[in-house]
């Protein structure tokens, strides 16, 4: 058999352990598949003494100085699995320059600098695989970097996000607020001790980020995703939900676009928002990921799966390994970066969506025209009125429930038609302003 393949592993933690025992396990099966032996050059860490349990390894393959491993000449694969942006994107650079090949499970790197990824990698001349970084262990980039690659691909809808989903779906089936959801995802080892970048939408806006460079050729940074958690939404805004047949997910979405001007454009944002239960997405329940991608050849596909936990990345981060080292041993690389369409990213008042807004307003005549004035003043076409309680907080003596749905208008302009809803007098409150996504 041909001479090794030799990786470096950069991170040790919750997805490195179990790279690492996958490697171990499969050693015969992989070494087949690839036609040469994988080895563990070197594994860097930041504390050399913490206890990684019953690795399979040496202890003398341990090191803290990641750069000099990654320099080390035999060191072919790097395989990042540490996350953050520095000093990940410095050593990352470093490899692709010297032509090493690279797998990162760092969504935060790709979304916030993927371009000094993908630069160093083509003047390296070397492969740059992320499939790890989005959805675990759903084969859902390669699928969108080779497969659908002669199709055009219209729009991406995901739930790419396990911690949200988890507490969405609990809230959903048991009435709780958020933050007694939220308790028991961390209760259950789901939602991490800070939370922040899974409840707000960070770690959902940069998958979104880079789904939509993948699916339209066009370099898309977190910076450009339209970025709305989870905090705001309430029991009331799910009962809402209930009563109209639908549920609420976070939800990434990339779609195609055309401009006022008529240039082809994208969208891509991150916002909770209710889809009807009969939507493919709706029953994706507890920590799963799933995404949904509609083409115009290959029609809707759906991929769903385990989008996060050590064994499930770590399967995404072998899967890649095995292409990078077969690309070497072929003495090829893959396709490099596909960035031509250069779409403009628009901004997220002209994004079309629908709303579903409740109102607690004055049970006197004339109301209703008076709520319809305003909707109509902004343009905005009203799909459904209904009246009464949809299950939220019951309204006061004289007042009455409203629920408005609408059709699809810019954002701004159903933003612009709840700010002024909320100035009438006879309007007592705004309870529940939702984006409603998926034909509810
Ligand atoms: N966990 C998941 O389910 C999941 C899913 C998809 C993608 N990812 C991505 O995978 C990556 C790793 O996640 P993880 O959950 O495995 O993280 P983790 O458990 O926190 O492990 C991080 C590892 O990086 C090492 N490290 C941190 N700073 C370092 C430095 N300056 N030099 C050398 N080593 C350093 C740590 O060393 P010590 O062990 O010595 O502290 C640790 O071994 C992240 O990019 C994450 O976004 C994770």
């Amino acid at each position: 058999m041909t001479s090794p393949v030799r990786l470096a592993l950069l991170g040790c933690g919750t997805v490195g352990q179990e790279v690492v025992r996958l490697l171990h396990e499969q050693s015969t099966d992989l070494a087949a598949r690839i036609g040469a032996p994988l080895e563990i050059a070197g594994i860097a860490v930041r504390r050399l003494g913490r206890d990684r349990g019953d690795l399979p390894v040496d202890d003398d393959l341990f090191t803290t100085d990641a750069l000099g491993l990654i320099k080390r000449d035999d060191v072919d694969v790097v395989v990042e699995v540490v996350g953050g942006i520095e000093p990940a994107r410095s050593w990352l650079v470093e490899a692709l320059r010297a032509g090493k090949s690279v797998v990162t499970a760092n969504k935060a790197l790709l979304a916030e600098d993927g371009a000094a990824l993908h630069d160093a990698a083509a003047e390296g001349g070397a492969d740059l695989y992320y499939e790890a970084s989005v959805a675990g262990a759903i084969p859902l980039l390669r699928p969108l970097r080779e497969s659908l690659h002669g199709d055009r691909i219209t729009r991406v809808t995901g739930i790419v996000n396990g911690t949200t989903n988890f507490i969405l779906s609990a809230m959903d089936a048991t009435g709780a607020g958020f933050a007694e959801a939220l308790d028991e995802a961390t209760e259950l080892g789901y939602a991490e001790a800070d939370p922040t970048a899974d409840v707000e939408g960070f770690d959902a806006a940069a998958k979104a980020a880079i789904l939509a460079s993948l699916a339209f050729h066009t370099r898309v940074a977190a910076a450009d995703v339209h970025r709305e958690g989870i905090t705001e939404v309430t029991a009331a805004d799910v009962a809402s939900a209930r009563a109209m047949g639908c549920t609420i997910k976070l939800l990434c979405i990339a779609a195609r676009g055309v401009d006022p001007a008529g240039r082809e454009t994208v969208s891509v944002r991150v916002h909770p928002a209710m889809i009807p239960r009969s939507h493919p997405l709706a029953s994706v329940g507890d920590a799963f990921n799933a995404v949904f991608v509609e083409a115009d050849a290959a029609g809707q596909l759906m991929f769903y799966g385990r989008g996060a936990g050590g064994a499930p990345t770590a399967s995404a981060v072998l899967g890649d390994v095995v292409a990078v080292s077969r690309n070497r041993l072929a003495g090829v690389r893959a396709a490099s970066e596909s960035a031509y369409a250069d779409l403009a990213v628009r901004p997220m008042g002209e994004a079309l969506t629908r709303y579903h807004v409740s109102l607690d307003v004055a049970d006197r005549p004339g109301v209703l025209a008076s709520v319809a004035g305003v909707f109509a003043r902004h343009d905005v076409s009203i799909a459904t009125v209904r009246q009464g309680s949809a299950g939220g907080s019951p309204g006061r003596d004289g007042d009455a429930e409203l629920v408005i749905v609408t059709h699809v208008a810019p954002d701004a302009a159903l933003a612009a038609t709840v700010v002024e809803l909320r100035g009438l007098d006879i309007v007592r409150s705004v309870t529940s302003v939702l984006r409603v996504e998926g034909g509810a």
